[in-house]
């Protein structure tokens, strides 16, 4: 017993000795922000989001399309989530064919031979578990179809349930012919459905004969009603974070597995009939309907900028080119696609961009060469950075450039570059909320000398699909430190961003938004990343902190077998940062603890503050607690008013809380 309250209180020293706070944790707790000492500047650009198809994110996703294995690329022997719906005695069937390409892209089609007529027999897509079905919806749909009959009759396309006892909306399409052509119709549902995604879209020709369809295709109304557009209820999630930029396309997808199935920008440009796909590095076939395009206009309907990840060469099986006369290609590749991006249409590549419906260039400031090269054992990065570099600074003269070999969690650190210097570092963190909490100090000694670092990939790894409020916890304690540092911390994001929460659907754990077909959902750590992301000023305030509370590690199973001694570390985090125009304060303050926390705040350096402020709080009951998709708003923050903000004044501070304490200063 001694022995473990001597640890414990060595624990305690160790930590205050450490911060500097120098306090036992039986003072008063107590927290004095200098606004009469000097600050460093916020980035504006620090809260982004991280992208790339993973979890089902774009197809079966953000990106709308209704219809799964639309060209029949899923996979080449069967024809994946398609059926026939027919009844026993019926001989009509349904068979890949490669023989009748409509153009390079659609090679493969589904070829359905219909023996019998008037018994409803069907060519069904179950979609992305389901095709959502929502009252008064009206949906777009269209797919290239050719017949050998002469007298073809009309082709019925429905959304109907998948017992097909109910049918939600149909419609006709007449014209069908020898040649392919493309058909287009509308679907509209009444305003006495209920919502329901159990299920499908079904093709019923009426006369007996061989048909032959591809690029099957149907959206639901997407965000600001783009064609081939986004899902609205995501997109309305992501707007509510105010996020500055966009990091894509990953990630893992940007390499690939090979060189063949890398990010190939050039293949995901023009209407989605040009587009044959590629497998994803995540054991699913992408679409590209989610195109380089399609990229930069959802950084433009969320008002964000992308930030560009270029292949660079180096592929997830380690296949990588050496730096030279083989790696030109790529990196002349990278400049063509920056030119795409910025270029205006005198340009060859803007050109393009405007042929493709977009003749304003998009913004573009930093641009990311690779993805986690730490793990290139080669080390060949070094040779392959200094070319992308060189030629993108040449050209791009302004653009910041990233290098992705930092990151203490990562082996990137064993190969630091030695021919150029880059902009901006890369780290990456995938921890657990002790990880998280105990090293919320990881910036403070930071080189400042050095690059500027982009926390590009991070996340606290607790609860699945979606994190838990401990992940929250963790993500706070983190942000404060980032924020703190954000002189150096200039951007970052978490990762991944998705998850389709349907069976099979995730293929990473803790996922900051979870969805299936006809919902979504913030997790915990969504929320508190909203709260950082929307409440912050762009000063940060030096914040002085006494008497901090410590917790102690919980120890797993194993740890307590093994009679590992918990470990202590710090239970509140805290960070402010002011509005230099208007003199507000964004206090933020972590409480980790499973205990409320009385704390003096102390605001020296005005002549006072105003009364009535607001305060956002989000809690928890237990660590474990967390959002689902059946109960996705269990916990949220709730924005309260309050009245007695003093210059000197008590707060209490929730136990497992996140609070920010809104303060006009006068
Ligand atoms: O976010 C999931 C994966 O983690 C990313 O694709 C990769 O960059 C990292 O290893």
């Amino acid at each position: 017993m001694l022995k473990s309250i001597t640890t414990f209180l060595y624990a305690v020293l160790i930590y205050a000795m450490f911060t500097g706070n120098f306090a036992s944790a039986q003072q008063a707790t107590k927290l004095t922000l200098r606004l009469d000492q000097s600050v460093t500047a916020l980035s504006p650009v620090l809260y982004g989001l991280m992208t790339e198809e993973i979890n089902y994110s774009y197809d079966g996703g953000i990106y709308a399309e209704l219809i799964r294995n639309r060209i029949f690329k899923d996979n080449y022997k069967n024809p994946d989530h398609w059926s026939l719906v027919k009844n026993v005695t019926d001989s009509s069937a349904i068979v890949l064919d490669n023989k009748h390409p409509v153009n390079e892209a659609l090679t493969e089609c589904l070829r359905f031979n219909l023996a019998t007529e008037g018994k409803n027999t069907g060519l069904a897509n179950d979609g992305f578990w389901g095709i959502p079905v929502f009252p008064a919806t009206n949906y777009r749909g269209s797919f290239y179809a050719m017949t050998d009959g002469n007298n073809p009759g009309p082709i019925t396309v429905s959304i109907e349930s998948t017992d097909g006892k109910t049918t939600f909306a149909t419609a006709n399409i007449a014209g069908v012919s020898g040649n392919w052509k493309k058909f287009t119709f509308n679907l509209t549902s009444t305003a006495s459905v209920t919502s329901t995604a159990d299920t499908r879209f079904v093709i019923r020709p009426s006369v007996k004969g061989s048909y032959w369809f591809t690029l099957v295709s149907l959206f639901p109304p997407t965000y600001l009603n783009t064609p081939n557009g986004n899902r609205r209820d995501i997109m309305q999630l992501l707007a509510s974070m105010s996020p500055k930029f966009l990091r894509l396309p990953g990630g893992n997808y940007l390499e690939g597995n090979m060189f063949s199935t890398r990010y190939n920008w050039k293949n995901t440009l023009g209407p989605i009939d040009n587009r044959p796909g590629h497998q994803g590095t995540w054991g699913y076939r992408s679409s590209d309907g989610m195109g380089l395009l399609e990229y930069l206009k959802w950084c433009e309907d969320l008002k964000m900028e992308p930030l560009l990840a270029v292949f660079a060469g180096y592929t997830l099986n380690r296949d990588f080119v050496e730096a030279g006369p083989f790696l030109k290609p790529y990196v002349d590749d990278a400049l063509e696609e920056i030119e795409y991006v910025t270029g205006d249409t005198t340009t060859r590549y803007g050109k393009l961009r405007a042929r493709d419906g977009h003749p304003a260039p998009f913004p573009l400031h930093y641009v990311e060469i690779g993805n986690e090269d730490g793990f290139d054992m080669s080390g060949s990065y070094d040779g392959r950075f200094a070319q992308f570099y060189d030629a993108i600074r040449s050209k791009y003269p302004t653009l910041q450039i990233i290098s992705t070999t930092g990151g203490k969690d990562f082996l990137g650190q064993r190969f630091p570059l030695t021919k150029r210097v880059p902009d901006i570092i890369d780290e990456h963190y995938y921890r657990n909320a002790f990880e998280m909490e105990s090293d919320a100090y990881h910036y403070d000694n930071y080189d400042r000398n050095g690059p500027k670092i982009f926390v590009g990939e991070w996340a606290t790894r607790e609860g699945k699909p979606t994190p838990n409020f401990n992940s929250a916890l963790g993500d706070a304690a983190w942000m404060t430190g980032m924020e703190r540092n954000s002189d150096i911390v200039v951007m970052s994001c978490s990762a991944p961003l998705f998850v389709n929460v349907n069976p099979g659907g995730m293929q990473w754990e803790s996922d900051l938004i979870g969805y299936n077909t006809l919902t979504s959902y913030g997790s915990p750590s969504y929320y508190a990343q909203q709260m950082f992301s929307n409440y912050h000023g762009d000063k940060v305030v030096n914040m002085i902190g006494e008497g901090i509370p410590v917790q102690v590690q919980k120890l797993n199973h194993k740890d307590s077998l093994n009679k590992v001694t918990p470990k202590t570390y710090p239970s509140l985090f805290y960070v402010t940062t002011r509005d230099s125009k208007t003199g507000r304060l964004y206090v933020k303050v972590v409480n980790a603890g499973d205990a409320a926390k009385d704390v003096t705040l102390d605001i020296q350096g005005v002549p006072s503050v105003k009364s009535s402020g607001k305060i956002v709080v989000m809690k928890a009951d237990k660590p474990e607690d967390t959002n689902t998709i059946t109960e996705p708003d269990k916990i949220k923050p709730i924005v309260l008013s309050y009245k007695t903000f003093k210059k000197n004044f008590s707060y209490n501070f929730p136990k497992y809380s996140i609070t920010l304490l809104q303060i006009d200063t006068q």
